[in-house]
Parts: structure tokens; C-alpha cells; sequence
């Protein structure tokens, strides 16, 4: 098959050869951005005086044939032709006619395909974005159930100070609030068009570059041709934001593996987010959670794979930049998924809120408490802390918690103490009183729902 750019060559490649070059095998998926691409670039062309109005109008008909044969199903593509771009052409010039040839006018595939890029990544950025949004609900609908249920928080993944569970959860909440941001920035310089920097240096065409970025609202253009078709920073920050996002997700699918397991056994996971043992009748196992925290690695893979690609090369196009594409679509698809079963992991799961609270009554996690009591009756905060790590060992000794001993070791160990203690002592008081700004007291969670709710609301 005879191909659109052959004139200058004497044989073709073999088809194996053709098949290796060849990126239509997964660029397709950029086939409605390519075609509004290129209904953009003949409009131009059009009401610029390039083309005259009924070739333009010609061709306009004709993309718009190939978007509904596209979404039926019925484009067929060949490695031939190597990528949607020349496919599209082919298949645009087998229905109108040789006139589909003036297409390509004052455009090169080079600004074409980054063109492409920038439609396709402004449009996933944005679900990406809404998927954000919809596990952020998830989790402050939670959140909103458990402000005043207890949960061990832990450092080191020892018992620390008890915490409010939903305060506990909006710590994700406001991680992917961090995402969403990095998002919405990147789409600044995701929203700028490359379209007409044909292949590295303009052209010599009367074109109006601002006029078919407008058609494709875009807020404004590249003003370097050499920068427009060779950057691709556009993806890398994507893929940067993606990986930021897994690396959140995964650190939360960790957590939600541990709280499911017999030793923790703080929530349950819905049946329809876990899997059973083909021989093990009793498990139940998390799947999901562990399948989004393995997935993490590729995302991380596709940042650095591009990274990798793109340093050392010189301006502008080379065939190199071909491989921004499949990291970039599964690291899409990824995300994607990833999002929305997390939402329905988080919207489904079962809180134990009785182990949880019998938990945080059988550990040390008071003693930070006790050890503030004495400083505010003015002992020096490190001798508090030795006189409670003290009673703390009394209490391993005995086998008991800080609640449990008698009123006579706290005299023994500190004349300060008085029997109030045990009210201060009590994991719920504990809590309550961490009442400073962005702090575990319930008024506190309280503030911090409220604001992620405001947000929700206003995005
Ligand atoms: N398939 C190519 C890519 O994805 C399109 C651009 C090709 N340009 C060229 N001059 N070979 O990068």
C-alpha cells in the first residue's frame, strides 16, 4: 500500500519493519482529538483566505463522516499507514477525494500529534479531577459518621495518641485535595495550543495560530515552534500528579489492609470489593486495595520511562517522543480505575466501631496526657514525661493500663496528681481537649469537615 508521505523513496520497508515504527496500534485512542484537531486547522485555513470555503467545507463534512464511522466502529486502521494521523488522512481522501490532500496544509504531524496530546490530557486531567472529587465525598461521608469514634493513632506503628477517626480519614481528603490542585494547575499548561508551529519552524502560510486554538478552547498559544512540538513537559507533570496520586491511594489501601486483617480487625471490607482463596474456605481478602496499591509501581514506571525519553534529546520532533503515549493512556486508565473503586471501597466498608474504641482503651496511648497534666501544674515538661514513663512501667508491671492503677501510685509518683486524672485519662477526654487549629478535638474535626465540605461544594 503506497504511503502518503512516499515520493521520495525508491522500495518500502517490509511490513515487520512497518509494524515496529508504527503507533496506530494504541494511538488511535486519540482518534476525536485528531479530528477535531484538524475540523480547527481547515476552519483556519478557511477564514484565512488558504483554502477556499467549499473545499473547506468539503473536508469539514468528510471528518465528520470519519468521527460517526469512528464511533460505530467502522474505521478500519492499518499499520501501513502508521499512525491515526496519516490513517485519518488516508480514509479522509478515500471519501471526498483528492481535495481531502489539502488538509495537511501549513501543518505538520509534529504540531499535529502535540495538538492531540494537549486535547486528549485536557479532557482526562478533568475526569481525573472529577474522580478526586467523587473518593473526597466518599471519604468526608465517612468522616461525617465518625467524628466522635476513637481509633489508635500510631507512629512508628506503635499505639501514640488516640484520634478521631474521621480525622484520621480527612488526612486523605486533604492529600487529594493536593492532587486536585497540582491538576488544576497543570491544566494551564496542558490548555495551550501547538497547533501551526508545523514541524519545528511555522510556516509560510497567512495562518491565524490564536484563531484555531480559540476554535479548540484553548486559552493561548505556544510562542516558540521549536518549544511546541518538542515539549512535552505537559505529560511528564501528569504523569508526576498521577504517580502522587497512587503513591496517596496506596498509602491508604496499606492502612485498609491492615485495619481488615484478624489482628486489627477495625473495618470490613464489602463483599464486592473482596475475593476469596480457591482453598482456603474462611478468607476474605482485600484485593482491591492491594491491586491499587501494586498498580502504584507502573504509574511510577511511566513517570520515569518518559523522563528517561525525553532527556538527551535535541530540538524538535523525534521519533523517540512516540513513546509518550502508552504510559500515558494506562496511566490514565489507571488512575481512573483506581479512583472509583476506591470510592466504592470507601462508600461500602464496614467501621468496627466497637473494636476500634476497645482498642484505645487497651494501650499507653493516654501517657502523652498525663505527661501534659503535670506540666500545666508546672513541672518541667521532660520531668513530667520521666514521672509517666515511670508509671507507665508500674502499669507493665502489673499488667494493667494507666487507668487501671490505683490512685495511690500516681501520689507515689507525683504529689500534682489529683484524682481528676482519671476524667483526663479517659481516650475520649483525650481527644476532645487536642483542640487546637488542624488538631484530633472533635471541635476541631468538626472545622476541618466543614471546610472540605465547602470545597466539594465550590468545585
Ligand atoms: N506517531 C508519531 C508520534 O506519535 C506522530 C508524529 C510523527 N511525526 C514524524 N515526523 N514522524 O510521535
Amino acid at each position: 500500500m503506497s504511503k502518503l508521505w512516499g515520493g521520495r523513496f525508491t522500495k518500502t520497508a517490509e511490513e515487520w519493519v512497518d509494524a515496529f515504527g508504527a503507533s496506530i496500534g494504541f494511538d488511535q485512542a486519540l482518534v476525536n482529538e485528531d479530528i477535531e484537531g484538524s475540523i480547527a486547522h481547515v476552519t483556519m485555513l478557511g477564514k484565512c483566505g488558504v483554502l477556499p470555503k467549499d473545499e473547506v467545507e468539503q473536508i469539514k463534512n468528510g471528518l465528520q463522516a470519519l468521527r460517526e464511522k469512528a464511533a460505530k466502529g467502522e474505521l478500519e486502521f492499518s499499520v501501513q499507514q502508521e499512525d491515526i494521523h496519516l490513517n485519518l488522512e488516508k480514509h479522509l481522501i478515500d471519501e471526498i477525494g483528492p481535495v481531502g490532500g489539502k488538509l495537511h496544509t501549513g501543518r505538520s504531524r509534529n504540531d499535529q500529534v502535540a495538538t492531540d496530546m494537549h486535547l486528549y490530557l485536557r479532557n482526562q486531567t478533568k475526569e481525573i479531577m472529577d474522580g478526586l472529587k467523587k473518593l473526597q465525598q466518599a471519604l468526608v461521608t465517612q468522616a461525617n459518621q465518625h467524628v466522635e469514634t476513637l481509633i489508635p493513632g500510631y507512629t512508628h506503628l506503635q499505639r501514640a495518641q488516640p484520634v478521631s477517626f474521621a480525622h484520621h480519614l480527612l488526612a486523605y481528603f486533604w492529600m487529594l485535595e493536593r492532587d486536585y490542585g497540582r491538576l488544576e494547575d497543570s491544566l494551564k499548561r496542558v490548555n495551550v495550543s501547538p497547533l501551526g508551529a508545523g514541524a519545528l519552524a511555522g510556516t509560510t502560510f497567512p495562518i491565524d495560530r490564536h484563531y484555531s486554538a480559540e476554535l479548540l478552547g484553548f486559552d493561548d498559544i505556544y510562542y516558540n515552534s521549536l518549544d511546541a512540538v518538542s515539549d512535552r513537559d505537559f505529560i511528564v507533570e501528569f504523569l508526576n500528579a498521577s504517580s502522587m496520586i497512587m503513591m496517596h491511594l496506596s498509602r491508604l489501601c496499606e492502612e485498609l489492609i491492615l485495619w481488615s486483617t484478624q489482628e486489627f480487625q477495625f473495618i470490613e471490607m464489602d463483599d464486592s470489593f473482596a475475593t476469596g482463596s480457591s482453598i482456603m474456605p474462611q478468607k476474605k481478602n482485600p484485593d482491591m486495595a492491594e491491586l491499587i496499591r501494586g498498580k502504584t509501581g507502573r504509574v511510577y514506571g511511566h513517570l520515569f520511562s518518559l523522563l528517561t525519553t525525553l532527556k538527551g534529546l535535541p530540538l524538535a520532533y523525534n521519533k523517540d517522543m512516540q513513546e509518550d503515549k502508552e504510559g500515558m493512556f494506562d496511566t490514565v486508565e489507571t488512575v481512573k480505575g483506581s479512583l472509583n473503586i476506591f470510592a466504592g471501597m470507601i462508600e461500602t466498608m464496614t467501621v468496627n466501631v466497637d473494636t476500634m474504641e476497645k482498642a484505645v482503651h487497651h494501650d499507653f496511648s493516654n501517657a502523652t496526657e498525663l505527661a501534659d497534666y503535670l506540666a500545666t501544674k508546672g513541672m518541667p515538661f521532660r520531668q513530667a514525661h520521666e514521672v509517666v514513663g515511670k508509671l507507665v512501667l508500674v502499669a507493665i508491671q502489673k499488667g494493667v493500663f494507666l487507668l487501671d492503677l490505683p490512685f495511690s501510685d500516681y501520689e507515689d509518683a507525683s504529689e500534682l496528681f489529683e484524682k481528676d486524672i482519671y476524667e483526663v485519662l479517659n481516650p475520649k477526654t483525650v481527644v476532645a481537649r487536642r483542640n487546637s487549629a488542624g488538631g484530633t478535638g472533635f471541635e476541631q474535626v468538626r472545622v476541618s469537615l466543614q471546610k472540605a465540605e465547602q470545597l466539594l461544594a465550590n468545585s
